[in-house]
């Protein structure tokens, strides 16, 4: 079996996601993980010369765990709005309530936790801070990073805090926002720019001049799967556009429509499934990954800079001020992981102007679930930034556990400057959520 051949595998791969010359402090290692014994090695970028005091300002920011899929569609077709309208196929079998972390999902969380704490000092539950959302998502998330970063020879004590402001500033988990939420007009303009510059994966191509062919072919591939439900074979959706929908308090919402909300929906069916070791589809890993592309499509389409800066604004003012080490509430300066969500990554993708590419999987900037941005200060007012993240190509170890290796590699740009995007992300706020945004997250930060 191929076991052994798997650290070269991956070596070659993050040499070709690294490049070759500009990096002189990173070089790259092949590591024992903590656990899987000596069959399951992994890679870290590896920052030997970093000086220590900017070593520990270390950021990290994590999309949560592998979740239940949410069953609503919304959008697809109207009267429509259950999963199970759309399949003949029994939905998964979650055994967890709606938006929990799977059981198996927990522990994909944990282990990552330990193959990243391997090779990163940071990663020390008795010195980092731990800001997290209060989803249960969330929650479950901490913890078990926390427990995968600890050494198991002490006794464990770790602590987390909970910051919902963080992750939306003007409609947080619990509490009063600070801010305004974003204006829908702009809102709904922006989705259709981003419908309209951003091409659908699998070769369909943009919207204005999309292959219908393909597009046909790649709704017959899903019905394939899942079968042709109440709502009518997918074919005969609508092709993707931006809606209106008014709220019963007369509020307009902008969001995408069409046939890809059904393909979004049982991609993540498919691939959290997989990832839980749940039986669901027939699909392959190959075709999961392919469409798994349409999640990350959606996010880029809906996912407005409006809406981001104004959801985001404290978390990331909070960001970038533990970058610099000018946070006030922390005179020892440590490092720091956020939990949130995919939103996080996105947000920061936008702030800070970074994109990536996770292989195997296809989309542009992916974000999956448990997958992380972390950003190193290098001194000279600059830090790296790097991805980590699970493909849920489950390995073997010799003890015959699953296991899902973490892989990392750079964003694109993989430097960047701290205080011109301190400038630019108060800029986007003012721009986007206003002055009073912008005041209002400094205070309830305790930032100047
Ligand atoms: C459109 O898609 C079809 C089916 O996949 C393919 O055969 C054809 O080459 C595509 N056309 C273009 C212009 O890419
Ligand atoms: C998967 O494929 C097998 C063999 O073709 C078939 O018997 C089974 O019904 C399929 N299962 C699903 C969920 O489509
Ligand atoms: C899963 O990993 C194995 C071993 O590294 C590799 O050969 C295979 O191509 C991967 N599968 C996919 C779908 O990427
Ligand atoms: C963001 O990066 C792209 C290149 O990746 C560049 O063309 C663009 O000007 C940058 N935008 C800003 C606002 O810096």
């Amino acid at each position: 079996m191929g076991i052994w051949a798997l650290p070269t595998l991956l070596v070659t791969g993050l040499l070709t996601a690294l490049g070759t010359a500009d990096e002189q402090m990173v070089s790259v290692a092949v590591q024992e993980a903590a656990e899987g014994a000596e069959a399951l090695h992994f890679l870290q970028l590896h920052g030997h010369s970093l000086p220590r005091a900017a070593q520990l300002r270390e950021v990290r920011v994590f999309r949560h765990c592998v979740r239940r899929v949410s069953s609503k569609v919304t959008g697809a077709k109207p009267g429509y709005a259950h999963a199970s309208d759309y399949t003949t196929l029994p939905l998964p079998v979650w055994n967890t309530p709606a938006m929990w972390c799977t059981g198996r999902g927990a522990k994909l969380i944990e282990s990552e936790a330990r193959q990243l704490r391997s090779s990163d000092a940071t990663l020390d539950p008795s010195t980092l801070r731990m800001l997290v959302d209060v989803d249960q998502r969330d929650a479950t998330t901490a913890d078990s990073l926390l427990q995968g970063f600890a050494d198991n020879s002490r006794a464990f004590t770790a602590q987390a805090e909970y910051s919902p402001l963080l992750f939306d500033a003007y409609s947080p988990g619990k509490g009063p926002g600070v801010c305004h939420a974003p204006d829908m007009e702009l809102d709904i303009a922006q989705k259709a720019q981003l419908l309209k510059e951003t091409p659908m994966p699998m070769g369909v191509g943009l919207v204005g001049e999309m292959n219908r062919t393909r597009y046909m072919e790649v709704l017959r591939l899903m019905e394939s799967f899942i079968g042709i439900g109440a709502a009518g074979p997918l074919t005969d959706l609508t092709s993707p556009a931006v809606g209106r929908t008014t709220s019963k308090a007369g509020k307009v919402k902008g969001m995408i429509t069409g046939a890809p909300i059904v393909l979004k929906r049982f991609a993540q069916n498919m691939l959290y499934s997989h990832a839980s070791g749940i039986l669901y589809s027939n699909a392959s890993l190959e075709q999961i990954y392919d469409f798994s592309s349409w999640i990350y499509w959606l996010r880029q389409v809906s996912e407005t800079p409006v809406k981001l800066v104004s959801q985001k604004a404290c978390g990331g003012l909070s960001i970038i001020a533990k970058l610099l080490g000018t946070s006030a509430e922390d005179a020892r300066a440590h490092s720091t992981v956020y939990v949130g969500h995919d939103s996080d990554l996105d947000a920061l993708a936008y702030l800070f102007n970074l994109t990536w590419e996770a292989p195997p999987f296809r989309a542009r900037r992916p974000t999956p679930p448990g997958s992380s941005l972390a950003f190193a200060p290098q001194g000279g007012g600059r830090a790296s930034v790097h991805f980590a993240y699970q493909d849920f190509n489950f390995t073997t170890d010799r003890a015959g556990k699953q296991i899902a290796p973490v892989k990392i590699v750079k964003t694109s740009p993989a430097h960047v400057n701290l205080a011109h995007a301190k400038d630019w992300i108060e800029k986007q706020i003012v721009k986007f959520a206003g002055q009073d945004c912008l005041e209002a997250c400094k205070s309830a930060l305790s930032l100047s």
